[in-house]
């Protein structure tokens, strides 16, 4: 019987929306995990895996996480980011992921805004690393919002779905 796994890292809550999101639009077995938590990944067919856009990167137990995938498995990669919607600061880091599950076989992917806290942006906004998203930041402050966890939905089915002939690009 084919499993599906969703698997995410979130240090805010707002990957974790994305996922459940996610989880809440399949059918059949599946399984909603961090990726601390995945465990063995030999029993799935499929794997969502989600993350945080952290200093224009990949987190590094993501990076660890989608590089332990084995050869052949279907990805799904879906991710949050601060900075606005298609930009290039938004869309390297998804880049990035789907280099790390090259041998993998990525099916698609999606991403949407997340807010950041004040507090954090101010901290961030000092650093020069930080400073170009964290200056878009500001405006992610409702987001994920009801219409990001939709789209999310629609790229889980469309995955479940048609995904499976094509590839789907979010984002
Ligand atoms: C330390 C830190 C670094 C971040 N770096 C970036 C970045 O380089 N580009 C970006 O678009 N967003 C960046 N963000 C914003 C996060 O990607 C965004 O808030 C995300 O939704 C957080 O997801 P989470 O709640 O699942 O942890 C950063 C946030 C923090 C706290």
């Amino acid at each position: 019987m084919a499993k599906t796994l969703v698997t995410y890292f979130s240090r805010t809550g707002n990957t974790k929306l994305v996922a459940e999101a996610v989880f809440g639009a399949l059918a059949g077995d599946r399984t909603i995990k961090t990726m601390a938590e995945a465990g063995d990944l030999a029993p799935y067919h499929l794997i969502f895996a989600g993350f945080p856009v952290q200093a224009h990167s990949v987190p590094y137990p993501v990076e660890v996480f989608l590089k332990s995938i084995p050869e052949g498995k279907k990805v799904a990669l879906f991710s949050t980011h601060g900075s606005v919607t298609g930009s290039q600061l938004a869309r390297e880091a998804l880049e990035y992921a789907s280099i790390l599950v090259a041998r993998a076989r990525l099916v698609g992917t999606f991403s949407c805004r997340g807010k950041v806290s004040m507090k954090a942006l101010e901290v961030l906004m000092q650093s020069p690393e930080h400073e170009a998203w964290a200056d878009m930041a500001a405006s992610a402050a409702t987001h994920p919002d009801e219409s990001d966890l939709e789209d999310a939905r629609a790229f889980a089915r469309w995955i479940t779905t048609l995904g499976a002939q094509g590839h789907y690009r979010g984002l």
